[in-house]
Order: C-alpha cells, then sequence, then structure tokens
C-alpha cells in the first residue's frame, strides 16, 4: 500500500468498542430515541429542549471515552503513507485523540457549536457549555443561541468538494465500521469503483453495501485493524 494514494472512510462502528453507541441496534433506536426525533432540523425547531438535552449528554459522554486500537491504527496507517485522506462520519474526537493529524469531519463535530444567526461555529468544551442550559454565542452584538454543529437528517454534508475530489483519485478506498445505509457516504465505494481504486472493507458485520467491495474483514475494528494496517504497510 505504501506510494498509494489511500482513503479511508469511518462509521460509528470505529468508536463502538470505545464506548460509544452505533446508530442502528437491534432495537432500531440510538441511545433509546428514534433518530428522526433527535437529528433533524424539524426536531430541534418542534423540541429544541429535548435535542439540546441530547447533544450534551453526547458531548459530555465524548469527554468520558477513549480512543481505540482501532483509531491509533489508523493513525499510524497516516504516519507512514505520503497521500493518505481519512473521511469520517463521527462526531467524536476519537480520530485526533488517537493521533489522527488531518480529519475530515462530514457529519459535523460534536465539539464545536454553531450560532444560529450568523453559522460561525466555536469550540464549546468548557464546564459551563456542557449543562443542560442552551450555550449563546461570542460572535453577536445580542448573543444567539447556538446549535450543535452536526450535519441533520436532510441537511447537506460538510467538505462535499474535498471528499468526492479524493475518492475520484484514490488507488485504495477503505471503509471500516459503517452500515452503508447514509448516503452520500454509502455512495463514495461506487465513486472509487468506478476510477479502479481497490476497494476494502472493516466490518463487524455485513453491510447493507458488502458487495461492492473487493476486500472483506468482518470482525471488530480494534482486534482486526492494527494486524490489517501492519500487513497493508508490509505490501
Ligand atoms: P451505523 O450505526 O449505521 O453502523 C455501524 C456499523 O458498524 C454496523 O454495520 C456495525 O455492524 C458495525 N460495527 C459495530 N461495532 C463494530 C466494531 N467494533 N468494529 C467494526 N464494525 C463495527 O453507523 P454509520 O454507518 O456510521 O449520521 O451511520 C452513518 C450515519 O448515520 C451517522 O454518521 C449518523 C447516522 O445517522 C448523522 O448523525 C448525520
Amino acid at each position: 500500500m505504501r506510494g498509494k494514494k489511500v482513503v479511508i472512510l469511518t462509521g460509528a462502528g470505529i468508536s463502538a468498542e470505545s464506548g460509544v453507541r452505533t446508530f442502528r441496534d437491534n432495537d432500531g433506536l440510538w441511545e433509546n430515541h428514534r433518530i428522526e426525533d433527535v437529528a433533524t432540523p424539524e426536531a430541534w425547531r418542534a423540541d429544541p429542549q429535548l435535542v439540546w438535552k441530547f447533544y450534551q449528554a453526547r458531548r459530555r459522554q465524548m469527554n468520558e471515552v477513549e480512543p481505540n486500537p482501532a483509531h491509533e491504527a489508523l493513525a499510524k496507517l497516516e504516519s507512514e503513507i505520503e497521500d493518505f485522506t481519512l473521511i469520517t462520519q463521527n462526531v467524536d474526537d476519537l480520530h485526533e485523540r488517537g493521533g489522527s493529524n488531518s480529519v475530515i469531519h462530514m457529519h459535523g463535530r460534536l465539539q464545536t457549536l454553531r450560532c444560529e444567526t450568523s453559522k460561525q461555529i466555536e469550540t464549546r468544551m468548557s464546564d459551563s457549555d456542557l449543562t443542560d442550559d442552551y450555550v449563546y454565542c461570542n460572535c453577536c452584538a445580542e448573543p444567539s443561541r447556538m446549535r450543535p454543529d452536526i450535519v441533520w437528517f436532510g441537511e447537506m454534508p460538510m467538505h462535499m468538494e474535498e471528499i468526492y475530489s479524493a475518492g475520484e483519485s484514490c488507488d485504495v478506498f477503505i471503509v471500516v465500521g459503517s452500515s452503508g445505509h447514509v448516503y452520500p457516504a454509502a455512495g463514495m465505494v461506487h465513486v472509487a469503483r468506478s476510477i479502479g481504486a481497490h476497494t476494502i472493507l472493516v466490518n463487524y458485520e455485513m453491510p447493507a453495501n458488502g458487495e461492492d467491495f473487493d476486500e472483506v474483514h468482518l470482525g471488530k475494528a480494534g482486534e482486526i485493524l492494527p494486524e490489517l494496517v501492519e500487513k497493508w504497510l508490509a505490501e
């Protein structure tokens, strides 16, 4: 894999062994909520308190979890591959804390909040920013309420130009821990295949788009990815 252009796309499965719940568990609920009740602009308009408390709990939880060997393995890959892009659907900061330097967060981030008026973002993770009270911006003359800096269903994912351009020019495209249900992320493997890239999947179980990969490795990412990375670097 050395000398090749490598693009990685991660999903909730890579953070599962750190103790962060994935989205599509057997009960179909995300931390006891239906996704549409907490992760849509309509939900924020209808019941901002519920949505705010939900994301504040996710933001607090992020401080309590640690990166796992899968995050660290990708950081190692990044340090040894010259042309390397890491794209994540995850909103946690576990890739960064696991040692990755340049992470593209296509679905936003938990550590930043967005001013509802100016749309400017601020990193707001101090203790007083993590209570169930709303947080107000520092950018407006009359401080405005801030919303989670998250891409909700029905909203446009971030950095898409950069993401497509990476996918359209890679030699190897690797997905780790994603169910392949949410587009456009799930369609990136088609983009990579269309230009002849070698596609690899590392996932706990066979996902919806599993047939689209040239190579499939089933298992827990924290257990199998470190060894795979060693193998890829030796090739
Ligand atoms: P999902 O929860 O849909 O899928 C997680 C995948 O990870 C599943 O296929 C699991 O089998 C797999 N998995 C679980 N534990 C694993 C482990 N230890 N190692 C490897 N794989 C494991 O999560 P995503 O595909 O990331 O969007 O979901 C995509 C988007 O849907 C999320 O970014 C989120 C959600 O709604 C937004 O919030 C905008």
